[in-house]
């Protein structure tokens, strides 16, 4: 199903490594819905996973940037305003990637550089990316720019260890860069909460399937799908939420709302 609601927009969407990937499928309604995209993400990730097969598909190009390197994110911005013939629409951060859960430390055990490094990657990317968006003039007037989170930036989830201050981060510089964007240029700045999703970076977290199980059985709707929340993604990318700024927006079929639901005891 098209509506054409990004016809004759652009757009950067990071984070695309599998078919798996949030991004991914953010990728591939974009462009059924009319938009011209590039994609993007760290070397070493383009080494291991799909995305050129993806591009491919797509009819597009792939232009390689960690996102922590601002050198990386100029060329990735001045490449794709090329390519893409003017300046950009759209902007989607699909980012994270803990190094303390991925070795295998316990919260009460933290190793600081690598906490640094993460919210360095998961977070703070973030911050770059719209810096360096804003410094080269890269958005056009009433363009919107969204990053991916979690719930557990405002509620406990022990085993998702430090990605939860990352998430936090990150929805605070959603905030303070959205009233910065929308002052000048009527850019809007948001964050999706998305459920727990079967990617490789949500299943790399400890007992996740569990997890994953039991947000299903809270949530009144269900776990909200990927492909769902890459409709949610073009909806926020569309001229139709113009004026939807500076939001943590919850994709999690209610689970945020929720306080006990009998589904989830097996009653
Ligand atoms: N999967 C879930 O359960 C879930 C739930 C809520 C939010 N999210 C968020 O959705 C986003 C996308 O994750 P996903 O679940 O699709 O997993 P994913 O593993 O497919 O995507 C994560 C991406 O981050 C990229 N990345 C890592 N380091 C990078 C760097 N230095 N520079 C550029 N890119 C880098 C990876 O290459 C990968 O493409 C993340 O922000 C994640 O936290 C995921």
């Amino acid at each position: 199903m098209s509506n054409n609601v990004l016809s004759g927009k652009r757009g950067v969407i990071f984070g695309a490594l599998d078919e798996k990937s949030i991004a991914w499928k953010v990728a591939e309604q974009c462009v059924a819905e009319g938009a011209k995209i590039t994609l993007t993400n760290a070397p070493v990730a383009l080494r291991f996973g799909g995305i050129h097969d993806l591009a491919k598909k797509l009819n597009t190009e792939v232009i390689p940037a960690d996102a922590t390197s601002i050198e990386d994110l100029e060329n990735l911005f001045t490449k794709s305003q090329e390519i893409l013939g003017g300046k950009l629409d759209f902007v989607l951060h699909s980012i994270g990637m803990s190094i303390n859960v991925r070795k295998k430390r316990e919260y009460t055990d933290i190793k600081y550089d690598w906490m640094q490094k993460t919210f360095d990657i998961s977070a703070i990317s973030f911050h770059k990316t719209m810096q360096t968006l804003w410094k080269m003039d890269a958005m056009n007037d009433w363009g919107s720019i969204l990053a991916l989170t979690y719930i557990a930036a405002q509620r406990t989830f022990p085993d998702y260890n430090e990605m939860a201050e990352s998430k936090s981060l990150l929805e605070s510089f959603a905030r303070s860069f959205g009233y910065h964007y929308g002052t000048r240029n009527n850019v809007r700045v948001n964050t999706i909460s998305q459920s727990p999703t079967m990617t490789t970076a949500g299943s790399g977290v400890k007992g996740f399937q569990e997890f994953f199980d039991y947000a299903d059985k809270m949530s009144p709707l269900g776990n909200a799908p990927a492909d769902s929340c890459a409709e949610y993604c073009v909806s926020l990318f569309s001229d139709y939420t113009r004026c939807v700024t500076m939001q943590n927006l919850y994709h999690d079929g209610g689970f945020s709302n929720m306080g006990m639901n009998p589904a989830a005891l097996g009653l």
